[in-house]
């Protein structure tokens, strides 16, 4: 998977050593809570190290799941993954799969602009390489990612519940 730089952020492969960060960052429900229909907490070390080894294996020339550091020292600051969305049960595709992004920080993260100037990143690399369009779901009630969202030039569809099984709020940005 490649890297993905910003003026602050390095966007890199998840490591086997970053489990003990992945681990603080997914146990804390105020990072999870919006995660899914049905959001848990992670508990163990193990748990980091096996979900770290499915992020490594997203081997697509766009899609990934990447650690973001700051590009000064290396610091892990969260998640950002680029992948097709899962669709609600009962759902039948039509047309091309989409193409979500979604981004998770550590609290110490956020307030930054951390998210957007990742979010951002990545969305040029996906789209210099060929994606023509990606989506982003929220909670109804996730007003901080709706605004990332809108930091992103990203335009608000209204609500839906075709994806993750339940309401969302759905926002696109086309390639320019
Ligand atoms: C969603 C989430 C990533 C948003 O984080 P965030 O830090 O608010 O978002 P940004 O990176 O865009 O940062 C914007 C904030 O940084 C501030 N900021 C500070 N310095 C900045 C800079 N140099 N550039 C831009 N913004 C800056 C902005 O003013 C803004 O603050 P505000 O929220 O007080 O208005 C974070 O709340 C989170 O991880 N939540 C839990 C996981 C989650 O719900 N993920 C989304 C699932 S859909």
């Amino acid at each position: 998977m490649r890297t993905i730089t910003s003026d602050r952020l390095l966007l890199r492969p998840w490591r086997d050593d970053d489990a003990d960060f992945l681990l603080d960052l997914e146990s804390r429900w105020e990072v999870v809570r919006f995660l899914g229909a049905h959001p848990t907490t992670m508990r163990t070390r193990a748990d980091a190290l096996a979900s770290i080894a499915r992020r490594r294996a997203v081997d697509h020339p766009i899609h990934g799941i990447w650690a973001i550091t700051t590009a000064a020292d290396g610091r892990l600051v969260g998640n950002l993954l680029l992948k097709p969305i899962p669709l609600s049960a009962g759902v039948s595709a039509a047309g091309p799969e989409d193409v979500e992004i979604g981004w998770h920080l550590h609290p110490d993260a956020w307030g930054h602009g951390y998210a957007t100037e990742a979010a951002a990143a990545a969305l040029d690399d996906a789209f210099s390489r060929g994606l023509a369009r990606v989506i982003a779901v929220t909670d109804p009630d996730n007003h901080a990612s709706q605004a990332v969202c809108r930091r992103l030039g990203m335009t608000h569809l209204g609500r839906t519940t075709r994806y993750y099984d339940g309401p969302n709020e759905l926002f696109e940005k086309p390639r320019g």
